[in-house]
């Protein structure tokens, strides 16, 4: 089944097909002719997460889906949260927001921090949201070169090796991304049967 991400990031899309399995052949707004940036202005990551793919939706008539994903960090009040993509400047400038997380962080004791993903589902003139987290801390300094944003400072609990020190399928295992996209599969396999 053929099913439309409202997104162009190559690193999110092959988790995301990795996560949903062969039967479900992803779509990008790109392949449908979407190439403007999509609207993502609201406060919380549920309102961006439908933002985008009602956004998509009105483009192109498709099912589709859109997820919204914020670090959250326990001594800085949730932040950057909401802001993650663009804490340190207006474009998505992983090693600039990587620097401000640590210098924000300087000498905190508590390091917790946790991965929050929401995902919309537009499917049939009906709205879901499905919700991941995964808890762990922000470590002192990047340790890896996998995966990417927040990923080379964030150890997901249980661990010792942050997101970058792990191969994709590890991630996988546990991430916040992963965990509402699988609850995002459970119920698209539901509705098959
Ligand atoms: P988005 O909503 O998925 O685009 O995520 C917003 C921002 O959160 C990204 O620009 C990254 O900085 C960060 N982020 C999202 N997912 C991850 C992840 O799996 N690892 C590390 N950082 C992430």
């Amino acid at each position: 089944m053929k099913l439309l991400f409202a997104t162009n990031n190559a690193h999110k899309l092959a988790e995301v097909q990795a996560v949903l399995g062969p039967e479900y052949e992803l779509v990008t707004p790109r392949d449908c002719g979407v190439t403007e940036e999509i609207p993502e202005t609201q406060p919380t990551l549920e309102g961006n997460a439908l933002q985008k793919a009602r956004y998509l939706r009105e483009r192109t008539g498709l099912d589709c889906f859109a997820d919204d994903t914020g670090l959250e960090v326990a001594a800085l009040d949730g932040a950057p949260g909401v802001r993650s993509a663009r804490y340190a400047t207006d474009g998505h400038d992983f090693a600039a927001n990587n620097r401000l997380l640590l210098a924000n962080l300087r000498g905190a004791a508590d390091r917790r921090a946790r991965f929050r993903t929401v995902v919309a589902l537009l499917r049939s003139g009906e709205e879901h949201l499905f919700e991941g987290i995964v808890e762990g801390r922000i470590i002192e300094c990047e340790r890896g070169c996998e995966g990417f944003g927040y990923d080379p400072l964030f150890v997901p609990d249980g661990f010792d090796r942050t997101f970058a020190e792990m191969s994709a399928d590890e991630k996988n295992a546990v991430s916040h991304r992963a965990r509402a996209v699988r609850r995002l599969a459970d119920y698209l396999h539901g509705l098959e049967k």
